[in-house]
């Protein structure tokens, strides 16, 4: 059963997740972090930039859950820049220490293996920090997902395509596929910290956390771990 805190928005979310991460770098420099993109995670790589400052993180090393297939490099709404932009140069962190999934067409068939084989060599993920889609994704594994999976290329569902339509200029603009950690892959994490914030949230959250472990719903595979603390704001525990 997952430890779920209730706060009262995602700045205090976002400053208790930060403190974990933290706690777990202060005693293992050498930590592998997993790392979530989107909008949830924000507040809590900026009150960990706060709390981490003047730290040692040299021996730090993240790979983020997933990235979009076929964006040009350097575009600012790939997961590589936005790792980069709200992880790597505000924690001061080595870019090259943080891996993001490669989302080249050209080589994404066998981009999973190459992902999986370097968490395998980081020693695997000691902290995996998720949010979850309003459909019950976890990275993009989208409903359906099998519960062993590993990272592969996916096609995006069209809710996670309207959902993230707010980054583009339009929704013919946001990518159809992308490549993502599989919910296996998460699942090999030793802690997992899934951040849920807003009403939007309250639905699919209630499902991961109350509800019975499917595919159907890919955050309730969190139910299959052993050590998971879920941190959600009042307007995302609605429903539970
Ligand atoms: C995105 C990401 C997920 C993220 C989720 C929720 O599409 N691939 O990793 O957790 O959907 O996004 P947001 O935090 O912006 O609501």
């Amino acid at each position: 059963m997952a430890e779920v805190v209730i706060v009262k928005d995602a700045d205090e979310g976002g400053a208790l997740g930060a403190a974990v991460v933290a706690r777990l770098v202060r005693q293992t420099p050498a930590a592998v972090l997993g790392l979530a993109t989107g909008s949830t995670p924000l507040t809590m790589y900026r009150h960990l930039a706060v709390q981490l400052a003047g730290a040692d993180l040299g021996q730090v090393r993240g790979f983020a859950l997933d990235e979009y297939v076929g964006l040009p490099t350097g575009h600012p709404e790939s997961y590589r820049a936005v790792i980069d932009r709200e992880v790597v140069v505000p924690l001061g962190l080595d870019a090259g220490r943080i891996a993001v999934p490669n989302g080249k067409i050209e080589t994404a068939e066998h981009a999973g293996r190459d992902y999986e084989a370097a968490i395998a060599a980081a020693g695997g993920v000691d902290l995996q920090i998720l949010g979850i889609g309003t459909d019950g994704h976890i990275g993009f594994n989208e409903p359906g997902s099998s519960l062993a999976s590993l990272t592969r290329v996916k096609t995006l569902a069209p809710q996670t395509r309207a959902d993230n339509a707010r980054f583009f200029e339009s929704i013919d603009d946001v990518p159809m596929h992308c490549i993502t950690q599989g919910i296996g892959t998460i699942l090999r994490a030793r802690h997992l910290v899934l951040l849920a914030f807003g009403a939007s949230k309250a639905h699919a959250l209630a499902a991961a956390v109350e509800g019975a472990v499917s595919s159907s719903v890919p955050a309730s595979a969190i139910a299959l771990h052993p050590h998971v603390t879920v941190i959600v704001d009042e307007a995302a525990a609605a429903e539970l």
